[in-house]
């Protein structure tokens, strides 16, 4: 038996890039932006270093210096909330004006909107709430103002809408009042696993969606299930949706991977806000060991399976890949 040498395929870079499996690409990356109201905003945010709230006319400057850049998630930051997250589906709401802005600009954008109450809602939840039941949500009252915003989405612009509230039935609400209005080519990018998790932290300090009482367990998954986030795939595929995101990533490989094998629908991976923060804590402004780190946890969400990855890394990427 001839001796098998895999260090033969890893002795020269020149090699090992040729027999490399796994490739990331420009086209792979959605870079997420956080829109503010308000006029000249660029506040950075302290959990998220290197990242900042943008007012409208700050937010394509910055896209258009994101050389290669194909898609974006955008979240608005409203300047008021209330009890049932109305000012989400304003016409002229943050997001909305957003939306408008970047297409005019940048018409080959890909430009998905997350549609969640989580950041317009006074108490911080992804639903409404019940009176006098705790935590619980309104599930039926909640998709009738998940569908308001996916529309005012679209009719601003939005190609595809990217429901995060993990209610029950919502890419099939979604997808019915989308169509309804005549928003047939309006896809559906559905945050299908979504556990509840802590690495969300940063996130909701920036987007003021900490909950005020309670937590998301009540509608975002248990992490100790895995069938379960094939159950959550399988009805959202069911429902209509056009792509299924696995989230967050790091903690979900064997989630994303499974989904992979499982699933033949374009698969999404988010890298979220902690893993963010993990990253940035990590290097300590050393840059080398961060682009390595950066890379390094790109790449193996990307072989876990992921077609797409959601990464606040996005802009930095760009410029290496
Ligand atoms: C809205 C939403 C959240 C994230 C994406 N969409 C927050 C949450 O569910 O609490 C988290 C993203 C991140 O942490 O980067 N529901």
């Amino acid at each position: 038996m001839p001796l098998v040498k895999l260090g033969r395929l890893r002795g020269k870079s020149r090699v090992r890039n040729w027999v490399s499996e796994t490739r990331l690409g420009p086209e792979h990356i959605i870079m997420p932006y956080f829109v503010r109201e308000g006029r000249n905003v660029n506040e950075p945010i302290p959990s998220m270093p290197g990242l900042s709230r943008l007012s409208v006319e700050n937010l394509l400057p910055d896209i258009r210096k994101a050389r290669g850049i194909k898609s974006v998630l955008l979240f608005g930051i409203p300047k008021a909330k209330d009890e049932s997250g109305t000012t989400a589906y304003k016409k002229n709401g943050v997001i909305q004006k957003a939306i408008k802005a970047v297409k005019a600009e940048f018409g080959d954008l890909i430009v998905i909107t997350d549609v969640c109450l989580c950041a317009y809602t006074t108490h911080g939840h992804c639903g409404i709430v019940k009176k006098n039941t705790g935590d619980a949500v309104d599930t039926d009252a909640t998709l009738k103002t998940l569908t308001k915003i996916a529309v005012s989405h679209a009719e601003a612009g939005a190609d595809f809408v990217a429901p995060s509230a993990m209610m029950d039935g919502e890419v099939k609400a979604i997808r019915e009042a989308l169509d309804k209005k005549g928003f047939k080519n309006t896809g559906i990018l559905a945050y299908s696993a979504k556990y509840a998790s802590a690495f969300y932290g940063p996130f909701r300090d920036v987007a003021g969606s900490m909950p005020r009482f309670g937590d998301r367990k009540a509608y975002q998954m248990d992490y100790r299930n895995s069938n379960e986030a094939m159950r959550e795939i399988a009805q959202d595929i069911e429902e209509g949706a056009d792509i299924v995101m696995v989230k967050p990533a790091l903690s979900s490989l064997d989630i994303i991977y499974r989904a992979k094998q499982k699933f033949d629908v374009p698969l999404c991976a988010y890298n979220v806000s902690g893993e963010y923060s993990m990253i940035k804590n990590l290097a300590n402004g050393d840059k080398t060991r961060e682009k390595n780190l950066i890379l390094e946890v790109l790449t193996s969400i990307k072989r876990s399976g992921a077609d797409f990855i959601v990464t606040y890394f996005g802009k930095e990427v760009l410029k290496w890949l």
